[in-house]
């Protein structure tokens, strides 16, 4: 019998937390797939989310609203397996957690039990609380999402800036306190001023994680595929483009075709 109780590297909330005390940085990307998985893990990235963004990214939906429970733990439970460091967190998909107290906690032992993640990531403020409070009192762990919260897309209309104006800067300061005091381990903070980005950061003593929220964050998240260049219509000024994979993609099933059709691919060292 061998139990995987991860490596003597492994990332716990706790580490998190230690490494906010000490002014160390926090790295979390993205991940949806075995491969990208081992990458990040590899690379030493300490966070990896299975993000909902796998509605945009993966199934090519205009939002992440559609993407369903059963689909997150498929993907959470590919990428478990290729992970030894990191700490694995899984996005709560769109009306998994905000029918009631029950079904979320039913569901949150849900993605627990069959994925073998380490934590849930919520989006939401002060009508969340409870909900996060009891969840973590059973012994799951959740990260909070507050800001430009995508799964709310359809009340806020756009993708633009949270928090630019004073009643809503206040309103999402003090939802970070209250999720705080309700148990969560971290705080995504996507899309609202750097100067909000630097007080939340400054008044938490659980650790921040930005995107588009500013250098002050204790940590910093983006999508995968948009760092690595894939999605070339999607330019927000957060994302930082680490490489140009779609135009590599492009150039290699290019010269793929070329090869078939000049009958240069297999040559005889290519053949059996
Ligand atoms: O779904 C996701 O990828 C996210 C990140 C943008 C934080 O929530």
């Amino acid at each position: 019998m061998s139990i995987n109780v991860g490596s003597s590297k492994h990332i716990t909330t706790k580490v998190l937390y230690n490494m906010k005390q000490k002014g160390e940085k926090i790295s979390m990307l993205t991940a949806y797939d075995f491969l990208t998985a081992r990458f990040l893990d590899e690379a030493g990235i300490e966070v990896i989310l299975v993000g909902d963004s796998l509605g945009n990214v993966i199934q090519g939906n205009e939002t992440t609203l559609p993407v369903t429970l059963d689909q997150m733990i498929y993907h959470t439970k590919i990428v478990k397996k290729a992970v030894r460091d990191a700490i694995v967190v899984a996005d709560m998909t769109f009306m998994s957690y905000q029918v009631g107290v029950k079904e979320a906690i039913s569901n949150c032992g849900r993605v627990m039990k069959e994925t073998g993640c380490d934590a849930v990531k919520m989006e939401g403020g002060d009508y969340i609380a409870e909900t996060v409070r009891r969840v973590v009192e059973i012994g799951i762990p959740v990260m909070g999402h507050l800001g430009l919260t995508p799964q709310s897309i359809n009340k806020f209309g756009s993708y633009k800036t949270r928090g630019t104006e004073k009643e809503e800067a206040d309103k999402i300061y003090s939802d970070s306190r209250i999720l705080e005091s309700s148990g969560i381990f971290a705080l995504v903070l996507e899309k609202i001023p750097a100067s909000l980005g630097k007080k939340i950061s400054k008044a938490l003593k659980i650790p921040t994680i930005g995107i588009g929220a500013g250098p002050d964050c204790d940590g910093q998240v983006l999508v995968t595929h948009d760092m690595l260049g894939m999605i070339e219509e999607f330019k927000p000024r957060f994302v930082r483009r680490y490489a140009n994979t779609a135009e590599g993609m492009r150039d290699a099933f290019r010269r793929f075709k070329k090869d078939v059709k000049d009958k240069n691919f297999p040559t005889k060292d290519e053949s059996y």
